[in-house]
């Protein structure tokens, strides 16, 4: 069992997923949020996993400061995996590069199409005919890294941004507990 640190900073269906899939290849050992209200630290304390909030804003601009305080306590915790799940911050090398290869997202877009926000919108508006999910590796630029797997559905008509979402949500509680028990594997 991989010893997994989920960092989130909303509502945390996907930390949810995570937790509640039924797989031997890693555990959720630790929850982190940037953000002190996020409702995903209840559903961690809820499932008897340890959650903690490292206030972003106490450390002003400096965000390595505050990256390095994540990084000792997943340290401290043997963490050997690190998924991020809803986590607003965009990370700087030093993290990335501390924990190259152990370090995981979850996009709501088929990348190479569309990083950033609003993809629900942007599928819609560009007329694609499928839409969908990526877990990817973290590398440096934002969004990108080995695609470790994708779920993908077809566009109806008459979707709008939010009934896609929910779709696509749903897609994703199902692809990262498969993926991130595949990469536990692999470790
Ligand atoms: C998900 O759509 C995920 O793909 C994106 O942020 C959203 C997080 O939702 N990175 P939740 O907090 O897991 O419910």
């Amino acid at each position: 069992m991989k010893r997994v640190a989920v960092l989130i900073s909303g509502r945390g269906s996907n930390l949810q997923a995570l937790l509640d899939a039924k797989q031997d290849a890693y555990e959720i050992a630790l929850v982190v949020s940037n953000n002190p209200e996020a409702a995903g630290l209840t559903l961690a304390r809820d499932a008897g996993v340890e959650a903690i909030a490292i206030d972003h804003r106490i450390y002003g601009k400096d965000r390595e400061a505050f990256e390095r305080d994540v990084d000792a306590l997943l340290i401290q915790r043997n963490i050997q995996l690190v998924a991020l799940a809803g986590f607003m911050r965009v990370l700087t090398p030093y993290f990335v590069r501390a924990w190259k290869s152990r370090l995981v997202n979850i996009h709501p877009s088929l990348l190479p199409k569309y990083p950033g926000t609003k993809t629900h919108q942007r599928a819609l508006k560009a007329g694609d005919a499928e839409h969908g999910c990526t877990v990817h590796v973290v590398v440096d630029e934002v969004d990108s890294g080995e695609i470790l797997g994708q779920a993908r559905l077809a566009i109806e008509p008459g979707d709008t941004p939010e009934t896609l979402a929910a779709r696509v949500l749903e897609l994703e509680h199902q692809l990262y507990p498969r993926c991130l028990a595949e990469l536990a594997r692999k470790l």
